[in-house]
């Protein structure tokens, strides 16, 4: 069966239709750039949404996939692995936690940050205070506690009763939050810088803020660092960069440089309310993912790579605000390090998806985040060829909408 043609077509015939992918297929990978089932070869400025931190197929990866290939695969959590643990402990090195819990994806971690929130206020405070707080335009997964947590209505309703309790304010509103908050308040959940929301940076004041309502109210304060963390923002995690600690702390995406994990990171005191039965899941920690994504984080926590994610931005900054001189389109470039929002201008309201197809035209891969940011998310070590190649294709892309 493995040599059966496939096509775009085979995806409406056999797949769930909960995807609308684009026409072409890609097949392989190397570095930046990516090559479809024509051959026809494409920059990749989206990462996989933030998960290819080191390029495709980077040496370091590979090899420590077969070398861990070859050893052992899986073991579940009646025992534990040395990948895993490896892991855990450069993590706990390298971070506020004390503690790390192994899952498969981002929502998966944030569902466990949620639930270890809940019980966590349960046993030291009762059942009151169940209160969860999030933000409008944020984004922490699919499954029906954490699309519930989201801030986009539309993505959890449809699918019966919600997950009670949860409540949403504007993001950089202070008094908001402040009004709804309370002693019964058992978490607020953010991320550090709104990815899929529209790449919307907090406000220093706000994050201040929102760490000291947490205090004052005894919340726990969960940041949601599935597509800033492992050096997207040009630190290790966002966090560092904003001068204040979170009390749970989720990880995914990047964390693995495309194999599926995730991790949720906390303290003693906090993970202490997780006992053995309350949580877990078969493939969490498994050595493949726990092998290749502990290369990862040792490419990725280096002064050189973080400083030459810095050092990349300005790349992209002056490229895009080149273009933006001839072309009059974009009003700002948001966000940080190598997530980055190019914002369309009013004249240009609601066509992002335009211009990721106009690059998709001009063999480069871009994303959008809503319907009026085009989302750069690229891999961390990308080379100043590639920037300035994918950026020329870019152009090009924007040339074609702009002129019609
Ligand atoms: C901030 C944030 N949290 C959670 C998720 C969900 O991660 P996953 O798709 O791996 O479940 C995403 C995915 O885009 C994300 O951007």
């Amino acid at each position: 069966m493995s040599n059966m043609a496939v096509t775009r077509e085979s995806f409406d015939k056999v797949m769930v239709p909960n995807y609308a992918p684009a026409e072409v297929i890609p097949v392989r990978g190397q570095g930046a750039r990516v090559w479809d089932q024509q051959d026809r070869e494409y920059i990749d400025f989206a990462g996989g949404i933030a998960v290819s931190c080191l390029g495709h197929c980077h040496p370091a990866l590979v090899g420590a996939l077969k070398e861990q290939g070859e050893k052992l695969w899986h073991v579940s959590n009646v025992m534990t692995n040395e990948p895993a643990l490896r892991l855990a402990n450069k993590m706990v090195a390298a971070t506020f936690a004390e503690k790390v819990y192994f899952c498969n994806s981002g929502a998966e971690a944030n569902e466990a940050a949620f639930k270890l929130a809940r019980r966590y206020a349960l046993e030291h405070f009762g059942e009151q205070k169940s209160q969860i707080i999030a933000f409008n335009q944020g984004f922490h997964g699919r499954t029906f506690f954490t699309v519930t947590v989201g801030g986009q209505a539309a993505y959890s309703d449809g699918f019966g009763p919600k997950p009670a309790d949860v409540d949403h304010v504007d993001y950089n509103d202070i008094a908001a939050l402040k009004a709804i908050m309370s002693d019964n308040t058992c978490a607020v959940v953010m991320e550090p810088l709104q990815g899929e929301g529209g790449v919307i940076s907090p406000d220093p004041a706000f994050v201040k803020a929102v760490r000291e309502l947490c205090d004052q109210h005894n919340a726990l304060l969960i940041f949601d660092e599935v597509q800033t963390g492992v050096g997207r923002t040009g630190d290790l995690f966002a966090y560092m960069g904003l001068g204040i600690t979170p009390d749970i702390l989720t990880s995914a995406k990047s964390l693995g440089g495309g194999f599926p994990i995730g991790a949720m990171l906390t303290s003693t005191a906090i993970a202490d309310s997780f006992k053995p039965g309350t949580h877990g899941s078969t493939y969490g920690g498994n050595p493949l993912a726990c092998a290749v994504a502990e290369a990862a984080f040792d490419a990725v926590n280096t002064d050189e790579l973080l400083g030459g994610v810095k050092e990349r931005e300005s790349w992209y900054r002056e490229g895009i605000a080149a273009i933006n001189a001839k072309y009059s389109c974009f009003q700002e470039v948001r966000g940080k390090g190598l997530l980055l929002g190019c914002v369309l201008n009013e004249k240009y309201q609601g066509q992002a998806k335009a211009f990721l197809e106009a690059a998709m035209n001009e063999q480069l891969m871009v994303l959008v985040a809503g319907a009026n940011v085009v989302r750069f998310a690229p891999s961390l070590v990308i080379s100043k060829e590639d920037v300035s190649e994918g950026l020329a294709r870019f152009e090009r892309a924007v040339a074609k909408v702009v002129n019609g």
